[in-house]
């Protein structure tokens, strides 16, 4: 991995292929590796770019609390330290969803497209927040153990849970090897985001949702509510996965980006 200096942070990157930039920003509380089905597949035909965010996998991390905004602009000053001019399709995962909000809030001038993965538009309700905030606490006194079994049953599809057992032994380490101070902060700044309901009917450029059919939380229901939100948006349910589709069905979402990210190549050549 490479890291660059950003925003008095060092921040690990993978960078590889060329080609339409596609910015690969990883859910909660993950790392890069996250997209390791798509970063070597899709890097055949697209320069794909995938950081592991402040707090997480080998970057510096930031006590306290890091917000959305701020991890938005860390991946606007990452494209800067890697002198990418071009405007880029963004695709985020869960939180990665959330910070892609943030992206379109500040810097709508440098993305071609959007990938929206297993993500909501809504933010925390209070008790949400507020729940959000004690696990923060909890992981500091405890470390990551607590809120990893917490999510791990939420996260996949039964298929996965039954036929990939060793996906979910797999993020269950990633989870558990992130620095406890950098999981805090990002859960203290996921309860404070701002809700992005009313910015999907604002997002102009090409929009791609994605889901799986399974997933506990961002339901399709609720994604394909957001696509009907945003008016140039492609929605596509992955069959037999949960929360983290890329991960469990990598052939079946590498399929729906490539085609969305030839579709914005061709339309930006034309
Ligand atoms: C994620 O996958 O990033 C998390 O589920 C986000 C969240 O906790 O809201």
């Amino acid at each position: 991995m490479r890291t660059a200096i950003v925003n008095q942070v060092s921040l690990a990157y993978i960078d590889s292929g060329q080609g339409l930039p596609l910015l690969l920003v990883h859910g909660f509380p993950l790392d890069h590796t996250m997209w390791g089905g798509q970063i070597e597949a899709l890097s055949r035909q697209f320069r794909v770019i995938a950081p592991d965010l402040r707090g997480f996998g080998r970057s510096d991390v930031t006590e306290g609390k890091v917000t959305m905004r701020q991890m938005a602009d860390d991946l606007a000053a990452l494209l800067d330290a890697l002198q990418i001019t071009s405007r880029v399709v963004l695709c985020g995962l869960s939180m990665g969803g959330y910070i892609a909000f943030e992206f379109v809030r500040a810097h709508a001038g440098r993305l071609r497209g959007l990938i929206l993965c297993d993500t909501r538009a809504s933010a925390d309700t209070p008790q949400a927040a507020a729940a959000r905030l004690q696990m923060a606490d909890r992981v500091l006194r405890e470390g990551p153990a607590p809120l990893v079994e917490s999510m791990i049953p939420r996260l996949f599809s039964p298929a996965t849970v039954e036929r990939h057992p060793h996906v979910v032994e797999t993020i269950r380490w990633v989870m558990m090897r992130n620095d406890r101070r950098g999981i805090a902060a990002a859960a203290r700044g996921m309860a404070e985001r701002a809700d992005s309901t009313e910015l999907l009917p604002q997002i102009t450029c090409p929009t791609l949702l994605v889901v799986g059919q399974h997933d506990a939380l961002s339901p399709p229901e609720q994604m394909n509510q957001m696509a009907r939100a945003i008016r140039n948006s492609q929605y596509v349910e992955i069959p037999d996965a949960g929360h983290l589709a890329p991960l469990e069905r990598p052939a079946e979402v590498n399929a729906a980006i490539s085609h969305f990210l030839q579709h914005i190549a061709a339309a930006a050549a034309s």
